[in-house]
């Protein structure tokens, strides 16, 4: 019988949602200078009980890791202490951070090794959905279950009901329930999709449901946690409205019905439950298959009683974050990035080490893409920026792929023609579109520029720019 995911129409008990921090085995408290983060092996319950439970990696011993809230502007401190068979960092993703706190193996820190710690402190200057994951073997670790979100909460937030994270995974199980690890490195990923799975979790749970009530407003705050799915996600039985998008609010909040969220990708969404009591309001994800497209239910809000007896009036825009605002754009200093590689593509070939190598070789080394004619991560930055300055990047993707592009430690705007578009900290870019997109440099130091199809950036779609200090 093969595993296939349910939907959660047909049932399954109502769950609640883990928050908070667990202090991990061994370590008191006292001990430690910061809250711990511990990252180890486990077990979660990620499929119904009539299978086994997963064996799996995780931080804080859950699945996801636990919620991380923090007051905007505050700082954060967490000792990352690493129980895992393998080394590993913990990245902050989406936070302009510091530098140093960055948590790149080989560029920011080295890696965290098989039971070593690391200690990171660093400030939110931003309010957002943001998430935390290794940057270590990404491929295999996150798919394991490495990951948790991070929520920076505005001063003064919008007036919801309840605020709830919905982090979003797509695991590709045995049909014990198992990881599928027999697959991880497999060149047929990392030349086509990535590592597309056959389970999806909302927090951790195939079966994942809200009790809610007609007319309560909730924020949403979504997160895509997966190695390389993009969800087409649809809202069905309630008001909804985009007020954020990686973290950063819009300008005016956008009504939605239907959304795309690429790897890594996250959007806050305020939504009013508008099914009838007795009815299930849904979170419904949509998939392309041999025969058109399916929909499944990935969360219910089956409905109980009424919050009030029409909805509220429609959201506010939340307030903006001290985002620096760009320069000049018809001054700005221009740079384009190629994407070129992958399974149905024309790269010949690419740069690798000190010299050029054709596809094949390349394939045989595990590098199947690349970023301006490179295969790996260069010695020296793709470009280097002085800080303040405002920078426009034209990316070129020519393969037949679409790439969710992450840049670290940064926001940017995308430009459509004389349109700027909202802060981003990762972009989809469709198989063979260009887009561009524009920030400014002001935050120091060396950060990446990857694919967020966490095995296209290990296959080569990962370059690094320098701001100069
Ligand atoms: Cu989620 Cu290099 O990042
Ligand atoms: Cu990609």
């Amino acid at each position: 019988m093969a595993f296939t995911r349910r939907r959660v129409l047909q049932g399954g008990a109502a769950i609640a949602l883990a928050a908070g921090f667990g202090n991990a085995a061994g370590f008191s408290a006292a001990q430690a200078a910061s809250p711990i983060l511990r990252a180890g092996e486990g077990l979660a319950r990620l499929a119904p009980g009539d299978y086994p439970e997963t064996r799996v990696w995780s931080y804080g011993d859950r699945v996801p890791g636990p919620v991380i809230r923090v007051g905007q502007g505050e700082r954060l401190t967490r000792r990352f202490v690493n129980d895992l068979p393998q080394p590993s960092t913990v990245h902050w993703h989406g936070v302009r951070i510091d530098n140093a706190m960055d948590g790149v193996p080989g560029v920011t820190q080295e890696a965290v090794p098989v039971g070593g710690t690391f200690d990171y402190d660093f400030t939110l200057p931003d309010a957002g959905t943001y998430w935390y994951h290794p940057h270590n073997r990404t491929w295999e670790q996150l798919a394991r279950g490495l990951y948790g979100p991070l929520i920076v909460e505005e001063a003064d937030p919008p007036d919801v009901d309840r605020d709830e994270v919905l982090i979003l995974d797509d695991w590709r199980l045995t049909e014990d329930a198992q990881i599928h690890e027999d697959s991880f490195g497999a060149m047929h990923d990392w030349s086509h999709a990535g590592r597309i799975g056959n389970w999806i979790t909302v927090n951790g749970k195939g079966e994942s449901r809200l009790p809610a009530k007609r007319f309560e407003r909730f924020r949403l705050r979504l997160i895509n946690a997966a190695n390389a799915r993009i969800f087409y996600l649809s809202l069905e039985g309630m008001k909804a409205w985009t007020v954020a998008l990686d973290g950063q609010p819009l300008d005016a909040p956008q009504p939605v019905e239907r959304l795309s969220l690429g790897p890594a990708q996250r959007a806050d969404l305020i939504v009013d439950i508008t099914a009838g009591e007795g009815e299930e309001a849904f979170l419904t994800s949509h998939e392309q298959t041999r025969d058109g497209e399916e929909r499944f239910a990935i969360t219910g809000f089956p409905v109980t009683g009424v919050a009030r007896d029409q909805s509220l009036a429609d959201p506010q825009p939340l307030p903006a974050n001290p985002v620096p605002a760009l320069g000049d754009l018809s001054s700005a200093r221009r740079e384009g990035l190629q994407m070129e590689g992958g399974a149905m593509g024309r790269m010949q070939g690419a740069m690798m080490g000190g010299g050029f190598m054709a596809m094949r070789d390349l394939a045989g080394a595990g590098k199947v893409w690349a970023l301006n004619g490179r295969a790996d991560m260069p010695d020296t930055p793709w470009i280097t920026l002085t800080r303040g300055e405002t920078v426009r990047i034209a990316m070129k993707n020519d393969t037949a792929w679409p790439h969710a592009m992450h840049l670290h430690g940064h926001h940017f705007r995308q430009m459509v023609g004389a349109d700027i578009g909202p802060l981003r900290d990762t972009l989809l870019v469709g198989q063979g579109e260009s887009a561009e997109i524009a920030f400014v440099a002001d935050n120091p130091g060396d950060w990446l520029f990857h694919c967020h199809m966490v095995e296209h950036s290990a296959g080569g779609m990962m370059t690094w720019l320098r701001v100069d200090a």
